[in-house]
């Protein structure tokens, strides 16, 4: 069946709102080390791993082997009113990663489950049902996690089950302020933070949750340490800090393990999900074990933290650990934000290259007036794609190039992106 065919099938099931990339969309097939192959024989280099959930590439014999051994117990699932030997060790390991003293772990399957957890948690804690969230930010796609996402694109709807204000400063290529220094800057978010909790909130706020880099709203983010001097002032509120680690955890972001480190602060919880269990499904929280423990209610997740899905994390997290992927990033994400700026310096329409580690973007924008082109950012993905290159695309006018590939990129797998970068720039000439 060729792809037409079944993009044919799923545009009769699927819902109109489950968009997809390319003119002609594609299925992944097969896929092995940072390479997959398509269902009619083409094969890609792949810079977006999943949307950042193949954290360490394809066919990992490691975690397949780790997988596999739960598989042949015979158990896939126990529930969680039993003990989970392998979830235990996991939350032991992430809780010690995480640098929050005494710290404990709730294991849900996606981030928008973990980031509804952080809200329940946050809210009853605090005996508030007021938020802080970050503009152009995105956290899921339930109701709690819709309201707190600052992207018109991914909000559709206004129903909400907290107060939400909306904060200045990740966005800072089209920040109003983003002119300042980047001190100047981070004192006039500071300014507008307590000005929000002065005269929008009754003072009393839950929390405020934040993502260090904003994933879906193009790798945007502010300058290290705006993080660091917001606590300062949530601290004086008794409001509580939440980084949405979905996207940045794990070491991707190259300087550190977590993202929200290179801000100085240690937060009262993150969350996660995505490259924990490299393509398995698994989402979470670790927080402070007051916060955590503050539900007077049951609450459960029945497959969260299941014994696949936590084999599968343990082995990722083990295999990223041993190989010290982190540095990986760090290195290979510094030879490709290099390879883009100097295509950069030939091509106005990359307006700004951005991020941090092997999670970096470019900003696509018509040259005379730093407008965003979208237009322009929906051909160049399709001709990285044309020349076996998979990239993202996102952020809040569409014009936003991302790419994250797995951890494990090689030095020859960096230069190869680079030249089809530039290959498919050189056709906008
Ligand atoms: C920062 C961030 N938080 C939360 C989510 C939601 O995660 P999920 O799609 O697993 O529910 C995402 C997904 O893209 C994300 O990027």
């Amino acid at each position: 069946m060729t792809h037409a065919e079944l993009w044919e099938r799923h545009k009769a099931v699927m819902p109109d709102w489950l968009s997809l990339y390319y003119e002609e969309p594609i299925e992944i097939v097969q896929g092995s080390g940072r390479r997959v192959t398509d269902g009619e024989g083409n094969s890609y280099l792949d810079f977006f791993a999943g949307i950042l959930t193949n954290a360490i590439g394809y066919d990992i014999a490691e975690i397949s082997d780790a997988v596999r051994e739960q598989l042949s117990s015979g158990i896939a699932h126990t529930s969680t009113v039993y003990l989970i030997r392998k979830q235990i060790e996991l939350a032991e390991q992430i809780a010690k990663l995480s640098g929050i003293e005494n710290a404990k772990v709730f294991f849900a399957n996606s981030g928008t489950e973990a980031n509804e957890a952080a809200l329940l948690l946050a809210t009853q804690n605090r005996r508030s049902n007021q938020v802080l969230a970050m503009r152009n930010s995105y956290h899921g796609r339930a109701f709690g996690t819709v309201a707190i996402t600052g992207n018109r694109g991914w909000s559709a709807s206004s129903l909400s089950p907290v107060n939400v204000q909306y904060l200045q400063g990740a966005y800072h290529y089209r920040s109003p302020f983003k002119n300042l220094s980047d001190a100047d800057y981070i004192k006039v978010c500071v300014d507008d933070l307590r000005n929000v909790i002065e005269t929008t909130t009754s003072g009393d706020v839950a929390c405020l949750i934040a993502e260090p880099i904003q994933g879906v709203g193009g790798f945007a983010s502010p300058p290290d340490g705006l993080y660091g001097a917001f606590k300062e002032v949530l601290d004086e509120y008794g409001i509580l800090f939440i980084s949405d680690e979905v996207q940045t955890g794990w070491g991707r972001t190259g300087d550190n393990f977590w993202g929200i480190q290179a801000h100085g602060v240690v937060p009262d919880a993150m969350t996660f999900a995505k490259g924990l269990g490299n393509g398995f499904a698994i989402g979470g929280m670790v927080a402070r074990p007051d916060l955590m423990d503050s539900l007077t209610a049951n609450s459960l997740s029945t497959f969260g933290g299941n014994p696949i899905s936590t084999s599968a994390a343990k082995a990722t997290i083990d295999y990223l650990l041993d190989h010290d992927l982190q540095a990986n990033a760090a290195k290979r994400g510094a030879q490709l934000a290099d390879g883009l700026r100097g295509i950069a310096e030939e091509f106005p329409e990359l307006g700004d290259v951005r991020g941090k580690g092997l999670m970096l973007a470019t900003e696509i924008v018509n040259p005379a007036d730093n407008t965003p082109d979208a237009a322009t950012t929906a051909k160049l993905q399709q001709e990285t794609k044309n020349r076996g290159l998979l990239i993202g695309k996102g952020g809040l006018y569409g014009n936003v190039l991302r790419m994250a590939p797995p951890m494990t990129l090689t030095e020859e797998e960096t230069t190869e992106a680079i030249e089809i970068l530039r290959d498919s720039f050189n056709t906008l000439r």
